[in-house]
């Protein structure tokens, strides 16, 4: 699915090195241990990345045209303040998982909630699903928008939202709003565009719980994922499960991971998804 979009060229003393859409990018990242591979030259990456106090600083200058393409939709790429530049490619396996389903998601009603840029409300688009993105930040959701536009999608029925995620299912849970599809993929911590506090440990389970009654007698499909250190796969399946009274489907829960050519592994996450038969 990624076409050599992204290859993990190696990682290990908190930095990761890695060619996303053609440019060799290196970033610190407090989960990234181990050594680094020897035979790996550093010194090539375009652009470096530094934690510096609670923002990234970059060294370097990316394309102006930096693109991520994933065949089916487009991400454009630049790095920001927050050490990411626009795609987080361990989520492949989620869009490759949703363009393969065989269920039938024409019409169905999605939301997706703490949608950053994009890749998986255009997964669910290009399968014809009427998508609700939901993010926070302004910034990001314009830049979504635009991904949109890029990848051909612009006319297609999506609705984009800058609103605390928590917020946004309550206030859909009080008009009465139902959907078919449910996808989340909550940060450790975060901030509503009102201040709205979201920690994950905290708040979890609340969504879990709003969640299951937003889709309560229509769920078709489920994919929630998260980055959290403590929070892992079993636990997520067990939230999940003991919330959603699922129907026939077929479910699994897993730890996301990217892989360098020598197959070192790097932990990238949990993730626990269902699909109706
Ligand atoms: C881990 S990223 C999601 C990655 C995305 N699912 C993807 O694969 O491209 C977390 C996102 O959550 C958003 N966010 C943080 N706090 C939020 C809140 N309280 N309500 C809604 N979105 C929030 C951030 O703006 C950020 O875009």
């Amino acid at each position: 699915m990624l076409n050599h979009q992204y290859d993990l060229l190696d990682f290990g003393r908190n930095e990761k090195l890695e060619c996303i859409g053609g440019v060799v990018v290196r970033r610190e990242t407090p989960s990234a241990p181990g050594g680094k591979a020897s035979s790996v030259d550093w010194g090539q990456a375009r652009l470096r990345g530094k934690v510096a106090g609670d923002k990234y600083s970059w060294d370097g200058i990316a394309p102006a045209d930096w693109r991520f393409d994933a065949g089916d939709f487009q991400l454009q790429l630049k790095p920001t303040p927050s050490g990411q530049v626009g795609v987080f490619p361990e989520q492949s396996v989620n869009w490759e998982w949703i363009k393969r389903c065989p269920a039938d998601l024409a019409g169905l009603k999605a939301i997706n909630l703490f949608g950053y840029t994009g890749a998986t409300t255009l997964s669910l688009a290009n399968r014809g699903a009427q998508v609700v993105h939901v993010d926070a930040a302004k910034s990001v959701v314009s830049w979504a928008r635009a991904n949109a536009q890029t990848s051909g999608l612009a006319d297609s029925p999506i609705r984009w939202m800058v609103e605390d995620a928590l917020t946004f299912v309550r206030r859909e849970l009080k008009r009465g709003n139902k959907y078919d599809i449910i996808v989340a993929d909550p940060p450790s911590f975060g901030r509503g565009p009102k201040g709205e506090r979201w920690k994950l440990q905290r708040d979890l389970f609340h969504l879990i719980e709003s969640l299951s009654e937003l889709s309560r007698g229509r769920c078709k499909m489920v994919l929630l994922s998260c980055h959290t250190p403590g929070v892992d796969h079993r636990q997520l399946k067990s939230e999940v499960e003991s919330q959603f009274h699922f129907e026939a489907g077929t479910g699994e829960s897993f730890a996301l991971e990217l892989r360098t050519k020598e197959n070192k592994s790097l932990p990238s996450g949990n993730c626990f998804r269902w699909v109706a038969d």
